[in-house]
């Protein structure tokens, strides 16, 4: 057991918005700090973490919590483990009298320890190599030397050396108790079929891969003079510790910077990282050879939506990522990059030029990945009708994968002058493409009915989940008067969507969250909101909602008359009467849910006996019962049930 207040000690000493945000990128908001939930899949943020209470929350998926819970939850820790992991990250001394009940502790978890163990021993061992052994001094040293990194950066990203010798490393682990079995499982050794154990990374060069919370997950060893019998880069396995789909080489010591400047750069290989960093560009990331995969992907997307290509000069190298890049659109990136001189990288053409021209070089040569791509390809297939053809397929097709529409319709634009081609037959030739990837669900609407029929269907959507009635009716609402002006002059569109940040209201059916994304990303680019963006919309389930809203043109709820004896006066009066009373209605109906989590949670807090959150909930309770009497007296309405 450990004693309540060594764990207060820890909580105290663990700042949440530190270790969230290590995970999630929050953005100040009010009081709280907000971000992408790393528990469900959202576009818009509700995952608020309260720093003065050191508590999170997520107004989307309910899960809460403290930093232990948090930590617990993201990494799948233990209680103990978690507790411990803040305790030697924030240096709190951990009671010498722990209990280790070996049976509890789950065999994974001992081998996950043992490894990391075992790697931040070898990483020192390698570092150590270069600055104090002889041979890698003269060896490894100086190599990285030659290549022009400077001491600091080497030290920085504790590069190594490891001796040229069969089992000098080996031979060392050994008399450091480490087992031949957590050896050759990290990749550090191999065995021959002979059975003979060798290193496996010798008279390479070190690069230790960090996660993205620090630790010391992976080894690669490059060879120091090019030999085609043997790789030029030895790399760790996948080990319990080490996913190399899941990792990006340099995101923890890009982290803050990607936080401040909003983006990241994305480069092949580790000595690219290391000579940004040398140049003084810290936001910079390596997908390590490999096309980028899903998850690293959403690895970015949790720090930010900007992605800045850096592209080797050479055509084929370009010709091959073209398609990872579209993965990128795919997500909702925003893709720009940067294309070298032929022959150079991102490394050799940094350590060419200078800080300086570097940076500069890196800023003005920026360019959108659409209009790139365009030129590029425009280029190859010139005078060839046969070729175009098939450069304007290939460009729709990149179009088609960005979410954002309005986004989309600005490079339909772009497209159609640079390949002189109709606007409307790009956008008939990607409305065909963007069905092919619409979801299973979707595509069922589409299949090969008319447009009536999907309407009916979607009516018959919209009965079915009677309940949810007062969510469409607002979104018909805010379709059709998003900038009629309520209080304060303040428009519809902007008064919904504060009140959606400061998670008054919330959406529970899945149509109307797509509808509500969607509008989000009009009224973010300040496009006026019409009923047409809506009906002429390439998803059928939103057309169908907003024919179907256009059917009844205006309307006034008959159980708002109802219930609130609403008398008609102007037409515009009775909108911002209809419009409040809906948005109040959501507001209380949302205020209800949270009170009866709150509920739930002190009569749990009451069997654990945790008196800290029974306070904690009472006064959330509390708070939550005088905001739902001053919501209806405000109004003088009176509460629904
Ligand atoms: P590069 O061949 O561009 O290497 O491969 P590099 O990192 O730029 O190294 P230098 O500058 O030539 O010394 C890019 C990345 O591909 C992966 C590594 O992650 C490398 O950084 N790679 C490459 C391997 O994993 N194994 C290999 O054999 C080659
Ligand atoms: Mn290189």
């Amino acid at each position: 057991m450990i004693a309540q207040s060594k764990i207060e000690e820890i909580i105290q000493a663990a700042p949440i918005e530190q270790v969230i945000g290590d995970i999630v990128r929050l953005k100040r908001a009010g009081a709280n700090m907000q971000g992408l939930c790393p528990f469900h899949q959202e576009k818009t943020p509700s995952f608020s973490v309260s720093i003065s209470k050191g508590i999170f929350k997520c107004f989307g998926c309910g899960k809460a919590g403290n930093v232990v819970n948090f930590l617990m939850e993201y990494e799948g820790l233990g209680y103990i483990e978690a507790l411990k992991q803040l305790a030697e990250r924030f240096s709190v001394e951990w009671p010498q009298f722990e209990q280790v009940n070996q049976e509890q502790e789950s065999q994974l978890k001992n081998e996950k320890e043992s490894l990391q163990i075992l790697n931040n021993w070898a990483g020192t061992f390698f570092e150590k190599n270069i600055w104090e052994l002889e041979e890698g001094k003269l060896i490894g040293l100086s190599y990285f030397e030659e290549r022009g990194f400077r001491e600091d950066i080497i030290k920085k990203f504790k590069l190594g050396y490891a001796p040229d010798q069969w089992t000098a490393f080996y031979d060392e682990a050994l008399s450091n108790q480490y087992n031949e079995q957590v050896l050759i499982s990290s990749g550090l050794v191999k065995k021959s079929d002979q059975g003979k154990v060798y290193d496996a990374y010798r008279g390479r060069v070190i690069f230790p891969i960090l996660g993205a919370t620090g630790k010391l997950i992976a080894f690669a060893g490059r060879q120091l003079k090019k030999d085609e019998k043997s790789p030029k880069y030895v790399n760790s396995p996948e080990t319990i510790l080490y996913h190399k789909s899941n990792e990006l080489y340099g995101l923890f010591y890009a982290k803050n910077a990607i936080r401040k400047d909003d983006f990241v750069y994305l480069v092949e290989g580790y000595t690219d990282v290391i000579s940004l960093h040398q140049s003084g560009v810290e936001n910079v990331v390596a997908s390590s050879g490999t096309s980028l995969t899903e998850q690293q992907i959403k690895l970015i997307k949790r720090h930010t939506e900007n992605v800045v290509v850096l592209y080797d000069g050479d055509a084929a190298g370009i010709k091959a990522s073209l398609r990872g890049i579209d993965m990128l659109l795919e997500q909702g990136l925003n893709v720009r990059v940067v294309l070298f001189p032929d022959g150079e990288d991102p490394d050799s053409y940094a350590q060419k030029m200078g800080s300086e021209a570097f940076s500069a070089y890196l800023k003005n040569e920026v360019k959108d990945f659409i209009l790139f791509k365009i030129h590029l390809l425009l280029k190859e297939s010139a005078g060839d009708p046969l070729k175009k053809a098939q450069v304007t397929k290939d460009i729709v097709n990149s179009i088609s994968k960005i979410p954002d529409s309005i986004k989309r319709m600005a490079f339909v634009k772009e497209a159609a002058s640079l390949l002189q081609m109709n606007e409307q037959l790009l956008i008939t030739e990607l409305n065909k493409t963007r069905k092919d990837f619409l979801t299973s669900k979707e595509k069922e609407w589409v299949k090969e009915e008319p447009l009536p029929v999907i309407v009916e269907q979607i009516q018959g959507l919209v009965q079915e989940k009677g309940s949810l009635a007062q969510e469409q009716h607002l979104i018909k609402l805010l379709i059709q008067n998003a900038h009629i002006e309520l209080v304060d002059t303040q428009s519809f569109v902007k008064v919904f969507f504060d009140m959606v940040a400061n998670a008054q209201i919330g959406f529970e059916n899945e149509t109307m969250l797509l509808l509500v994304e969607e509008i989000h990303q009009f009224y973010l680019s300040n496009t006026p909101i019409t009923v047409e963006l809506f009906t002429m919309h390439a998803n059928p389930i939103i057309s169908g909602f907003a024919a179907n809203v256009l059917t009844e043109r205006y309307q006034i709820s008959n159980a708002w008359e109802d219930r609130f004896d609403i008398i008609p006066d102007s037409e515009d009066k009775v909108v911002k009467r209809d419009i409040e009373s809906a948005l109040l209605y959501l507001q209380l109906h949302n205020n209800r849910k949270l009170m009866t989590e709150t509920l739930e949670s002190i009569k749990k807090a009451i069997e654990m006996n945790n008196e800290e959150e029974i306070r904690l909930n009472m006064e959330i309770y509390q708070a939550l019962k005088q905001r739902e009497s001053q919501l209806s007296s405000d109004k003088g309405l009176v509460v629904f049930e």
